[in-house]
Parts: C-alpha cells; structure tokens; sequence
C-alpha cells in the first residue's frame, strides 16, 4: 500500500484509478478524492502521476520519459 495523500489517506493506485477514469487535472482529482485539498503537500507527487498516467493538457509527451513514480 501506497499512500499518496497523507491528509485524506488516499492510495497511489486510487489516484491512478481516477485519472484513469478521466480526472486530468489536480481539481479533479481534488474533487474525486480529496488529495491536494488540504496540506497540499502531495500536489507534486500528484502531478507526477499525471504526467506518467495520463492527460495532463499541458503535456504533449505524456508518459515517454522518465522512471514510473
Ligand atoms: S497530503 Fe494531500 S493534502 Fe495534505
């Protein structure tokens, strides 16, 4: 078990799960689960999933480099 999110107790591959069900953005994710809405100490692990796993808009080079967070 990984967590991601301290503050709500949200697992790694939750995270995943919803970005795979379409949440692309930090908001939305926040919105699904809670991360970030808190301490926000866990935007930038949550942003690393996004560029690995999904859809971040912003990103043209969605999960071609670098290692799996
Ligand atoms: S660890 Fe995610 S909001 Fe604090």
């Amino acid at each position: 078990m990984s967590i991601v999110c301290y503050c709500f107790v949200v697992e790694k591959s939750r995270v995943i799960a919803a970005i795979q069900e379409g949440c692309n953005t930090p908001d939305a994710l926040r919105n699904k689960l809670g991360v970030t809405g808190n301490c926000g100490s866990c935007l930038p692990d949550i942003e690393d999933l996004l560029e690995f796993y999904g859809k971040y808009p912003d990103d043209q080079q969605v999960g071609s480099a670098g290692e799996k967070p």
